[in-house]
């Protein structure tokens, strides 16, 4: 695996994200490995990677299947408090461009954190931000596309996941150097362009003018997806014409 990061690193050239990669053959979580080296002070733009993780999670404490030959990575960032909303833009935007460019397959987002292929979900996207009382101390983005996943092997999943397939070629190294290629990019343009960011975000998602089931805790409300706002929240109308706007932290979506 020495020769997977070294072809990681070498292809790389970016200016912040990726300059020091550090790569871990299993993880309970990039998540806690990130977060751990962060409260060390690791320099921001570092990028943990597992070959598999034994405890990958989701949003709201869900498991994430991750096994080997998955990309399982977590970039550690140190932003501004006013740029947190754009993260999970930048990231989807790094992401999807990536499995398009590195595997040819057109790439759509559905709020506020899946990848999808075909229908099907690709990958995910996790961000953990660690504050000091009120005071951001370091953003954790985290990042899982599957790659030559038997899908069908995972009950739990199968039938909503779907994987790429690399034929035989070093497809997950090229992903990952594209992604934090496009990654660095767009983090770098932040303080000027964030307009420009949402924007991008917005003409990938699927979900606006679906019918949605909106689930937070055990209460399901049913609407049409109707707009996103540049904090990254989704608009949605109920069929009594009232609205309700809710944040990515706080809820899962069904669409129909
Ligand atoms: P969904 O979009 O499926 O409702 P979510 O985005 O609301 O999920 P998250 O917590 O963000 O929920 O994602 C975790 C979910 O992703 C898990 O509950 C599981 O359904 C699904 N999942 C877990 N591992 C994988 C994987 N490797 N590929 C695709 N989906 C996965
Ligand atoms: C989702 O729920 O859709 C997001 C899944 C995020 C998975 C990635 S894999 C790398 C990082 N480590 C984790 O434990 N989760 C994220």
């Amino acid at each position: 695996m020495g020769d997977f990061v070294a072809s990681l690193v070498g292809g790389l050239n970016t200016r912040l994200i990726g300059r020091k990669i550090l790569y871990y053959p299993v993880l309970a979580s990039t998540m806690d490995a990130a977060r751990k080296a962060a409260l060390d002070g690791e320099a921001g733009g570092t990028v943990i990677v597992a070959g598999e993780q034994t405890q990958g999670r989701g949003r709201l404490s869900r498991s994430w299947v991750s096994p080997r030959g998955s990309i399982a990575l977590s970039i550690i960032l140190y932003p501004e408090v006013i740029y947190l909303p754009y993260l999970v833009m930048i990231t989807a935007l790094a992401a999807s461009a990536a499995i398009e460019g590195a595997a040819s397959l057109p790439t759509a987002v559905k709020w506020p954190n899946d990848l999808i292929v075909g229908g099907k979900k690709v990958g995910g996207i996790l961000i953990e931000n660690g504050w000091d009382g009120g005071v951001l101390r370091f953003s954790i983005v985290g990042i899982g596309i599957n790659v030559d996943m038997e899908v069908a092997a995972y009950p739990e999943i199968a039938e909503i996941a779907a994987s790429l397939r690399s034929g035989g070629r070093d497809m997950r190294a090229e992903l990952i150097r594209q992604l934090l290629a496009e990654f660095d990019r767009l983090y770098l343009m932040l303080p000027a362009e964030g307009h420009a960011i949402f924007e991008a975000w917005r003409g990938r998602l699927t979900t606006l003018g679906k019918a949605v089931t909106v689930v937070s805790g055990d209460q399901a409300i049913e609407g049409t997806a109707e707009a996103v706002d540049e904090s990254g929240a989704l608009r949605v109308r109920k069929p009594d014409g009232s609205s309700i706007t809710v944040l990515a932290g706080d809820v899962s979506l069904r669409e129909k």
